[in-house]
Parts: C-alpha cells; structure tokens; sequence
C-alpha cells in the first residue's frame, strides 16, 4: 500500500468539499444570471468547473494509487443571496476554508512521512493562492462598485483577463 488509510479517509472527505463547493459556485452562477449579470454568472460558472476539476483530481490520485476512491454525496449549498457581495464574500470565505483544509492535509502528509502525497497537494496549495486572490479582487471591486452598479463589475470581468474565470488557475 502506498498510502496510509487516514491519508486516503482525509483526502475522501476533502473530494466532499471540493464538489461542494463546485455545487456551491454553480448555485452562484445561476443567481447572478438570473440577475442578468452574466459576466459574474460566467466566472462563477467556470470557478464551479474548476472544482470539480480539484474533486476529480483527488479521486484520480486514490485510484492511481491503488485506493479506493468514493463518489460522495455532497453537503447542502446556499442558492438565495440579498445581494452580490453576499455571494462573493461566500465564496472568498469558501477559498478561505478550503486553504486551511489543504494546509492539514499537507500537515497529515508530513506526520505520516508520506512524501508522495505532500508532493501532490503542493499543486492545491498554489492554487488556493490564485483562487483566493482572484475571488478577494473580486470583492473589492464589488463593493467598490455598489449594488446599484453592478455594471462596473461586468465590465471589469469582461476586460480584465486574470479575473476571467480559469485564467488564474495553476498549471496542472
Ligand atoms: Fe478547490
Ligand atoms: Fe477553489
């Protein structure tokens, strides 16, 4: 065996919450296309594509290493937001959470002495920097804009290509 079982349990758990959270940027997307906004509706609707990448990545890492990978059922999302930073701060919170569930599971890695899966993750922990980056921007120019003009949101999406969803991603 490659890796050790409480290795293989904690990375099961974080595939729950990469889905979830790709769930979670979907019920984003159609939030803000059902304001009409849908700049912001295509950024969240890449951000959802992209962890469900992370999700499949995990598992194709369990099964590449002759674990069993399990498909889970995902957590509840929220799909009702007052306003556009409501969803945005969500989201940045949810990059927040998901950075600190990386940085135990490189922690696991290292007390179990499993070199193999430390250097694996090293691809997430450079990624949460980019995801958390692009989605803290985000924010600023939310709330910088106002609810009353979301526009200067959809325009700054539509010309700034970092903020384009999946332009910030790390190399896989
Ligand atoms: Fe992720
Ligand atoms: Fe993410």
């Amino acid at each position: 065996m490659l890796l050790k079982q409480s290795v293989v349990d904690a990375i099961n758990k974080q595939v729950v919450e990469e889905f979830t959270a790709s769930l979670q940027y979907i019920a984003i997307a159609l939030h803000f296309d059902s304001e009409t906004l849908p700049e912001l509706s295509k950024f969240f609707q890449a951000q959802g594509m992209e962890e469900h990448g992370h999700a499949m990545k995990l598992l194709q890492y369990l099964n590449d290493a002759g674990e069993k990978a399990l498909v889970p059922a995902t957590k509840e999302v929220k799909n009702h937001f007052e306003t556009a930073a409501e969803a945005v701060e969500l989201a940045l919170n949810q990059e927040l959470k998901v950075t600190d569930q990386i940085n135990s599971l490189v922690d696991l890695a290292v007390k179990e002495n499993d070199h193999l899966t430390r250097q694996f993750l090293q691809w997430f922990v450079a990624e949460q920097l980019e995801e958390v980056a692009s989605m803290s921007d985000l924010l600023n120019v939310v709330k910088r804009a106002g609810e009353a003009n979301l526009l200067l949101v959809e325009d700054y999406l539509a010309r700034n290509p970092r903020a384009d969803a999946g332009g910030g991603e790390a190399e896989a």
